[in-house]
């Protein structure tokens, strides 16, 4: 799955990346092994969750791994980029911060301009929170809400879409950490109030990405990615539903193709992309139009938060696969349980178990996007509501990838820090989803 590349190619990559001392590849890597094991660089995290488990086989086994030789791994797919626990989502900084971690897949949520321009920002309408927007007075007056400061009974709000703005205003932006300051009285506070186990480090101006940049920083990359580019549209997101106004005369489906053109108009071969949408009529029109991308879209599903709503999603998923979608995604608190009262073992829930068995491949999201576990409660962390009793401590991190990877046999899991996910990977010899396999 890995192509070769050239090691000046991994030397001009380097020094662009490195600002420091002149950098020389190391002189024990096997030619045979392009995969370039010393480019990935995991940081501490991994061995602070290990250190973290209680005893265990597992807590062993990922011990004996501590070493590496750590690879590229289409397990690991970025989250917005794949280091978005620290760096703005969707920048520049974000996905070579996930490259560097080894995640084989990187993602670029796509939005749309006022000017059908194509740009990487996970909502429509995140603009107010995921980037500088309001300081520009000149962008702020074309928001579809203006800044409106926090009152007795109010949070401050302010609502910017992509489709406010054109593509030419989009690149005067600069990514920040996404959150707001609910008590804010003017703009400059409103830029903070992000979680306390987040950071503000890296709001230092983060590139903005277009999906057209995505992929040549991609196609740029040491080592071979790939990639996950999702349509975002209101199917998940109501402040989208309400706010996005799409440009005159231009529709849903004139997206969805304009979104697929444009890989084809780069000459990236299908196989290498990963489709996404919360928007069935987009996955259908994939299958239809552009079937070699359709076979392996990404169909996303958050149907099922309710116990009345899971049954009905569950129900759904042989209709899915009968109608050509051949990998559901759903959010991972729908694929675990404990497994009884007073049973607190981590499980597979019954919507993994109906996937598997009317054949529907399994990725799914968002490992490490919450704070210390220690923390979790049933009620207030979405990705652990169906663990909630059982999780006590950020060691349980691996137990329940292990869950997910072993038991259910997840394809990939999207990450917010991919390093996590990598070590793991590597450690049990996971590739991610093969391509061939929906041929
Ligand atoms: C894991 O960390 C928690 C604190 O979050 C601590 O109480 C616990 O003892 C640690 N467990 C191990 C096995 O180190
Ligand atoms: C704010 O809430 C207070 C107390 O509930 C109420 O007396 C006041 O009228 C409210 N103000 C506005 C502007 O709604
Ligand atoms: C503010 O936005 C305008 C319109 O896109 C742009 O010309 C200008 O450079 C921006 N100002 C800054 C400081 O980015
Ligand atoms: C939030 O906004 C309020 C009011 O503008 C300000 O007093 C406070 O310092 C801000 N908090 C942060 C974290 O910026
Ligand atoms: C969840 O179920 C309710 C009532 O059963 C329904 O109105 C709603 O549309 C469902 N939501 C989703 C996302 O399917
Ligand atoms: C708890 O559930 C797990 C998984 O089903 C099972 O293997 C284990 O025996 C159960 N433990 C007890 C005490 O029932």
């Amino acid at each position: 799955m890995y192509s070769t590349f050239s090691s000046l190619a991994i030397v001009a990559i380097a020094a662009t990346a490195v600002q420091a001392a002149p950098w020389t590849p190391p002189t024990n890597i096997e030619p045979q092994d392009p995969v370039v094991d010393y480019y990935i660089s995991l940081g501490a995290r991994p061995f602070y969750i290990v250190g973290n488990m209680t005893d265990s086989p597992l807590k062993t086994k990922l011990q004996s791994c501590e070493n590496g030789p750590f690879k590229i791994t289409d397990f690991a797919i970025g989250h917005r980029g794949g280091a978005t626990l620290q760096i703005p989502e969707e920048s520049v900084e974000n996905a070579m911060a996930g490259a560097r971690f080894g995640a084989g897949i990187l993602e670029c949520d796509t939005s749309l301009t006022a000017d059908r321009g194509l740009v990487c920002r996970h909502s429509l309408c995140d603009l107010a929170t995921t980037t500088n927007i309001l300081l520009n007075e000149t962008l702020a007056a074309k928001c579809s809400v203006p800044f409106t400061p926090a009152t007795a009974n109010s949070s401050a709000s302010a609502v910017c879409c992509t489709t406010d703005i054109t593509m030419a205003d989009y690149l005067t932006l600069c990514s920040k950490m996404d959150g707001f300051n609910a008590s804010a009285q003017n703009v400059a506070d409103y830029q903070h109030g992000i979680p306390t186990w987040r950071t503000e480090l890296y709001d230092t101006c983060a590139t903005v990405q277009t999906l057209e940049s995505y992929i040549d920083l991609v196609e740029s990359l040491p080592g071979y990615r790939n990639f996950t580019p999702e349509l975002k549209s209101g199917a998940d997101d109501p402040v989208t539903a309400k706010y996005a106004k799409f440009p005159p005369g231009y529709t849903q489906e004139d997206y969805a193709r304009q979104f697929a053109m444009t890989f084809i108009n780069k000459g990236i071969d299908p196989a290498r992309v990963w489709m996404q949408s919360f928007n069935p009529p987009d996955i259908f029109l994939w299958l239809k139009e552009f079937p070699e991308f359709g076979r392996q879209a990404v169909y996303l599903d958050e149907s099922g938060d309710t116990p009345e709503n899971y049954t009905a999603a569950v129900a759904l998923l042989p209709s899915l696969k009968a109608q050509g979608v051949n990998i559901i995604a759903p959010p991972f608190n729908y694929l675990i349980m404990e497994a009884g009262p007073g049973n607190q073992s981590i499980v597979p829930a019954p919507y993994a178990i109906a996937a598997k068995a009317a054949g529907l491949d399994i990725i799914t999201w968002t490992f490490e996007r919450s704070g210390p576990l220690a923390g979790v409660k049933a009620d207030d962390d979405y990705y652990y509501t169906s663990v909630a009793d059982a999780v006590h401590t950020d060691g349980q991190l691996y137990e329940i990838l292990d869950v997910l990877a072993q038991e259910i046999g997840i394809k990939a899991i999207f990450t917010d820090w991919a390093a996590t996910v990598v070590y793991y990977a590597n450690c049990m010899g996971l590739d991610g989803p093969n391509s061939a396999d929906y041929q």
